[in-house]
């Protein structure tokens, strides 16, 4: 189980964090995706665009290659269960913890204006979201490694004061380390709200991402061989990783290692494997959000698989509970 918020576009940390794994998850495992709209509303209450966005996420996770015949791909609020859950849970959580959750102080600094008690009990709701399903592997990014331990919490304090109904959540990549995809800027990871030019959307066209790249950080390169890299030189690595040939990236490691590298070429090069691993999504996704009528039935065929796996949690929570 695990959602990504309809906020903006999807960007390459949302693919390479989240999205692969759903699609390589789908084949072997029960499967529950969702596009995260009652996350959205604790951060962008005004929801006139929000149909759009979920649209705009949903072809994207299709154009990914998710199927929604082996996944159950929906709407958060198409599942009120989830709220029926987050109610119990809240009961669970205790406002001290909420308030020393890191990604709480990140929002409460981003809109020090709008503090609601939906900011605070964020990882709450995102408990009752894995929690439903009673799913056992979450595959997320890094980011979400301690709401992950948050949710095992929840479980945990349920499962002991009304009986065994959930099991344990683990945040999940295929025994790998939790990925983390770092910004263009070199400062902190890629994010659909901050440094948007430092962030590769999978929207986002051809010249758009050549100028993005050829933008990153760099410097005069190393005088030292072998020299450890500075994060800024490192995170092209990285980004590199995700998208080049291994004989290209072998390449340039060796020039830097010998004091040789031009960083003009490499972000030539990291640019042109951008735009060719984007194009195809973004093409994809295009053609797919515009179809209104398909989207429908997606999400309405999504959410009935969902519900009914969400009701025979309930039925257990409220029976365990003595409701
Ligand atoms: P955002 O942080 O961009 O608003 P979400 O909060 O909707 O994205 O997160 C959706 C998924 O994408 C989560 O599993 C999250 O861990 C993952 N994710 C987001 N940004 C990154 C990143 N830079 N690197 C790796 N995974 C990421
Ligand atoms: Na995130």
């Amino acid at each position: 189980m695990s959602g990504i918020r309809p906020t903006g576009f999807l960007h390459l940390g949302n693919y390479f964090g989240a999205l692969r794994n759903y699609v390589r998850m789908q084949d072997e495992y029960e499967c529950y995706f969702m596009v995260a709209d009652l996350h959205s509303l604790t951060t962008h209450p005004d929801t006139k665009e929000l149909k759009g966005h979920v649209h705009r996420v949903l072809a994207e996770n299709i154009a990914s290659g998710l199927d929604p015949d082996k996944a159950a791909l929906f709407c958060q609020s198409h599942v009120r269960e989830t709220s029926e859950l987050y109610l119990y849970l809240n009961m669970l959580a205790y406002k001290g913890e909420l308030e020393k959750t890191p990604t709480f102080k990140d929002k409460v600094r981003l809109q020090p204006d709008n503090v609601n008690a939906g900011l605070l009990t964020y990882p709450v709701l995102m408990a009752a979201d894995i929690l439903l399903h009673r799913a056992a592997l979450v595959p997320v990014g890094k980011d979400q490694e301690q709401h992950l331990e948050i949710a095992r919490t929840y479980a945990n304090r349920f499962n002991h004061r009304y009986g065994d109904v959930f099991p344990e959540p683990q945040a999940f990549n295929f025994g790998q380390a939790l990925v983390k995809v770092p910004s263009l800027d070199g400062a902190g990871k890629m994010s659909k709200s901050e440094n948007q030019n430092a962030t590769l959307y999978l929207a986002d066209s051809d010249d758009l991402i050549r100028k993005k790249v050829m933008k990153a950080k760099t410097d005069s390169g190393p005088t030292e061989p072998n020299s450890v890299k500075p994060d800024y030189i490192e995170n092209i690595f990285l980004l590199m990783n995700l998208v080049s040939e291994k004989d290209v990236i072998e390449k340039f490691e060796s020039d830097f290692n010998n004091c040789v590298i031009r960083y003009g070429d490499m972000k030539k090069q990291l640019a042109e494997d951008m735009v060719k691993f984007i194009a195809p999504i973004r093409e994809k996704a295009e053609s797919i959000r515009t179809d209104e009528k398909y989207l429908k039935e997606v999400m309405e065929k999504g959410a009935e698989k969902a519900r009914k796996s969400a009701n025979a949690t309930m039925e257990k929570v409220r029976e365990h509970m003595g409701l």
